[in-house]
């Protein structure tokens, strides 16, 4: 319904699959954590709405449901949005502890960090005594950490998901900052019911791998994952390794002003610049906005940079000037000129 087929390409590649990929290291890290956990890594990104959202008690009217954030397949299947999704399925087919790692799709801004794929890892356990089940949690968040991060101080901050209660998120004092690494919590009694198992108590994590291997790679720009240039991927063995930048290409900066319609929606204009560009646009920011006569106009810059080569001003030209052609056509704005 609101896939590009630039976004549906990615459906197949499974970095999370793919042998010394940083984001395959990273999920074997946490694999190796948990070793008498059933492990999923090939299930559909394809999931029920109900799935996703309604199972996790996400309330109906919450904006991550919306067709601005979320790919939807059609009016009730949509690509995940975070591993979360197969939570219910699982505890339904009598899984007690488990990981499911896969590619998570949302809409997003540009940046380099943000790509509209990613992946995430979910760990859940359900366990008999609830008397210690914090502290169970606790433990076993402490160990993944150490794991990936070493010896580092880390804390677990309260936080709120509709699926969990308690449930925190959890900073790691990395490199001189505080970094939020993961989300987590105990499951929501409504949810351990809904799955037959009142009397019992699950706790769960779920976490992000791109984002884990960027820090831990030292992986500046997050279009390098997708990369298939020996000169990134060919520097990796399958154990944590500083990555060796080759040379940064110029960048070419466009601004595209627009007048807002009613209706005028930043992820699918981030959407069709993607789609036009391939994995050529660094970055889409708000360079500048102003209302006048109760109409408002932005300004966005588009940033264009190659991961692995350089490229004409013409070939930036001609792209540009595509990408603003199909803007004026889908997005309710008016360019100006
Ligand atoms: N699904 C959440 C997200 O994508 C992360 C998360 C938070 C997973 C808490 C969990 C949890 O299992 O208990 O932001």
């Amino acid at each position: 319904m609101n896939i590009p087929d630039h976004i549906l390409s990615k459906v197949d590649e499974n970095l999370h699959n793919k042998k010394k990929h940083p984001i395959e290291t990273v999920k074997k890290i946490i694999y190796d954590c948990f070793p008498d956990f059933s492990r999923f890594d090939d299930i559909s990104p394809k999931v029920a709405v109900r799935s996703n959202f309604d199972d996790l008690l996400i309330p109906k009217n919450h904006v991550s449901r919306s067709l601005s954030d979320t790919y939807y397949v059609s009016d009730d299947v949509v690509l995940r949005t975070h591993t979360s999704a197969h939570q219910t399925e699982m505890l339904k087919n009598g899984e007690y502890s488990f990981l499911v790692a896969g590619d998570c799709y949302r809409r997003d801004e540009i940046d380099s960090c943000h790509y509209p794929v990613f992946h995430q890892i979910e760990g859940v356990r359900v366990v008999e005594s609830v008397v210690d089940i914090e502290s169970d949690l606790k433990s076993n968040i402490e160990l993944v950490i150490g794991s990936l991060f070493g010896d580092c101080q880390f804390r677990m901050r309260s936080h709120k998901f509709p699926f969990t209660q308690p449930s925190w998120e959890v900073d790691v004092f990395y490199n001189g900052n505080w970094l939020e690494v993961l989300g987590c919590g105990i499951v929501h009694y409504k949810i351990m019911k809904s799955c037959g198992l009142e009397g019992s108590s699950a706790w769960a994590f779920g976490m992000g791998l791109d984002r884990l291997a960027m820090i831990l790679f030292d992986i500046p720009d997050i279009r390098l994952m997708w990369s298939s240039d020996e000169r990134f991927i060919g520097q990796f063995d399958g154990s944590i390794k500083k990555f060796k930048p080759f040379s940064k290409y110029p960048p070419c900066n466009k601004d595209i002003s627009m007048w807002l319609g009613d209706s005028f929606c930043e992820n699918s204009m981030n959407d069709i610049i993607r789609g036009m560009s391939g994995d050529l646009v660094e970055s889409v920011s708000l360079q500048d906005t102003f209302t006048k006569d109760g109409k408002t106009s932005n300004c966005y810059r588009v940033v264009y940079r190659s991961m692995d080569r350089s490229f004409t001003n013409e070939e930036v030209n001609n792209m540009h000037i595509s990408c603003v052609e199909l803007i004026k056509s889908k997005i309710d704005c008016v360019v100006r000129e």
